[in-house]
């Protein structure tokens, strides 16, 4: 059986379904601006998306934690898949599809999936005997406990012992097309070191899973045993596949995976990895799903190098940092700074210097001073012939192979790297500026026709840079854009492709000879730290 699928045409791409036992936190905020950011540079390139989030609303944990606030589950659900609703409003998140797992129509795709598993004799009843951590909605084997009682990601809540009858999936019946998936489609799992985690996972051999709980009220009733609810986990994964649904479409699995499943790429974090790589794929073969094309890992992020946590008072509020700085500046610092696939740090200290560093000073200010030196040699409008013919520059040089080498990196999520080759432009056309010394040539009368070819230059330099860039600071390439003379709004996604295409605006030489230029205003502010507050 092949697994592979011709999903070319289109592009689907899902952010884990978050939990909702509390309000957002940075680590969602974190995969949601990568999803977005990779959607939208599929977007310029015309290529048709469906960007999928949600939450993940049912099981012990939210159950326990609506209890401890005297909520019932669903109103408390509510609560805060209004917050979550709010911060990819604030970080210009432009998601397609929103799935609860609350919707009943979702509930109608578990039972049905369920059904199918039930029919192909993969699911029997079982005795669950082990040591569940509530937080991860998981069972953990007792010799990675620490002290014998803490799951090693929630090291101050303790596991608890579960000995009940469940319904288990047969997930070991599927140990060798697992295998023959990961030989057949080796980039299923980027990157390499989380590939490598699941196959040595997946050798020592896989064991079913329980896939039901007993006293877990708030959940998808068992269909042929209505007084237990099903597995949080195979609830949640599946809210994938509902979210495809069409709004006026009968919830049926066929429906659902008629035009945008398989999925193209599910984002997630490393603490999720067996979920995705593991559970869902055998899922998806029992039930006679095609696979994912790819599951990419991001790493963890940390507050001054310390891990995160309530207890230790260091979580990093996404909307305290976005009114603070702006989603620009969130965005840009998070995929800038951290290679992607990799475990990174945030301090606010750096924060600050790597974006006034990079968007207020390299890319801001050199669009500024050379604005206004067009305006006060040129005027509004640059003319259209240059007397002193092409000058070669770096800038031009690197300018044409840049598109290229950016849009490989966002196809590799390589954020970084894409940033790094966008500011290698910025900076060099700052270089070539001081370099060129513009305004002394403009006072020799025989120097003077060479102005405006190095003006040309680094603006088409900048207008370059904040086009590449417009996936990650769509805001800052939209004013830098208006100020460049182009009515292009990188906030409308529907229109990208037609407005502003990949194909073209990639390119080095598109800003017009003869464009009317905007007034030059300051692009972006510099950020400034917080004053100390007083004693
Ligand atoms: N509900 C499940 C996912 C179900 S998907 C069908 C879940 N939710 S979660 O809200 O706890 O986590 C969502 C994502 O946030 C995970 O990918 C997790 O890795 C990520 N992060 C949680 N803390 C994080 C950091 N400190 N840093 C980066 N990402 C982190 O798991």
């Amino acid at each position: 059986m092949s697994f592979v699928t011709n999903i070319c045409d289109r592009f689907s791409i899902t952010t884990p379904l978050y939990y909702v036992n509390d309000v957002p936190h940075v680590g969602s905020a974190y995969t949601t601006i990568a999803a977005d950011v990779v959607s939208r540079f599929h977007r310029m390139q015309g290529i048709p998306v469906l960007f999928v989030t949600g939450t993940d609303e049912h099981g012990q944990k939210i159950q326990r934690t609506a209890e401890s606030l005297k909520r019932s589950p669903q109103e408390h659900c509510d609560v805060v898949v209004a917050e979550f609703e709010r911060l990819w409003q604030v970080l210009g998140i432009q998601f397609d599809r929103f799935i609860r797992t609350t919707n009943p129509r979702h509930e109608a795709i578990v039972k049905e999936f369920f059904q199918r598993l039930w029919d192909q004799e993969d699911i029997y009843v079982g005795q669950q005997t082990g040591w569940y951590c509530v937080s991860c909605e998981e069972f953990k084997e007792e010799r990675d406990l620490i002290d014998k009682r803490y799951c090693p990601i929630h090291t101050n809540k303790a596991v608890e012992w579960r000995d009940e009858q469940n319904y288990f999936f047969r997930l070991s019946k599927y140990q060798a097309q697992l295998e023959q998936l990961y030989a057949s489609q080796p980039d299923f799992i980027q990157p390499e070191i989380r590939r490598n985690e699941v196959l040595g996972f997946v050798s020592q051999g896989l064991k079913d899973f329980s896939i039901s709980r007993v006293n877990v009220s708030w959940g998808i009733p068992l269909p042929m045993a209505p007084e237990q609810t099903i597995y949080v986990w195979f609830d949640a994964l599946l809210g994938y596949i509902s979210a495809l649904l069409e709004p006026e479409a009968l919830p049926t699995l066929e429906n659902a995976t008629a035009h945008w499943y398989p999925f193209n790429l599910h984002l997630i974090g490393k603490d999720i990895l067996r979920f995705h790589a593991i559970s869902f794929p055998a899922m998806l073969m029992s039930a006679g799903l095609p696979m994912p094309q790819r599951v990419f890992v991001h790493g963890y992020l940390t507050k001054d190098g310390q891990k995160m946590g309530k207890s230790l008072g260091n979580v990093i509020d996404p909307f305290d940092l976005t009114e603070r700085f702006g989603a620009d500046a969130v965005r840009y610092y998070f995929l800038k700074e951290i290679e992607f696939g990799r475990d990174g740090d945030f301090s606010e200290q750096r924060f600050i210097h790597i974006v006034n560093a990079d968007l207020a000073n390299d890319l801001g200010n050199l669009l500024n001073r050379t604005l206004k030196m067009a305006h006060k040699y040129f005027g509004d409008t640059l003319p259209s012939v240059s007397a002193a013919g092409q000058v070669t520059s770096p800038l031009q040089e690197l300018g044409q192979s840049l598109g290229e080498q950016v849009a490989s990196a966002y196809q590799r999520l390589a954020f970084s790297e894409a940033c790094e080759a966008i500011l290698t432009l910025v900076r060099l056309g700052n270089k070539f500026l001081d370099e060129q010394a513009p305004w002394k040539l403009y006072k020799q009368e025989e120097t003077r026709p060479q102005v405006l070819d190095i003006l040309y230059t680094v603006l088409e330099s900048v207008r370059l840079a904040a086009y590449l860039l417009s996936p990650i600071t769509p805001q800052l390439s939209t004013v830098v854009y208006q100020q460049l003379g182009f009515s292009v709004n990188f906030g409308d996604q529907s229109l990208i492709h037609v407005s502003a295409p990949y194909s073209t605006h990639s390119c080095w030489g598109i800003l017009p000879k003869n464009q009317t230029l905007g007034e030059p205003v300051p692009v972006f502010q510099r950020l400034e730290a917080l004053e100390p507050s007083a004693p």
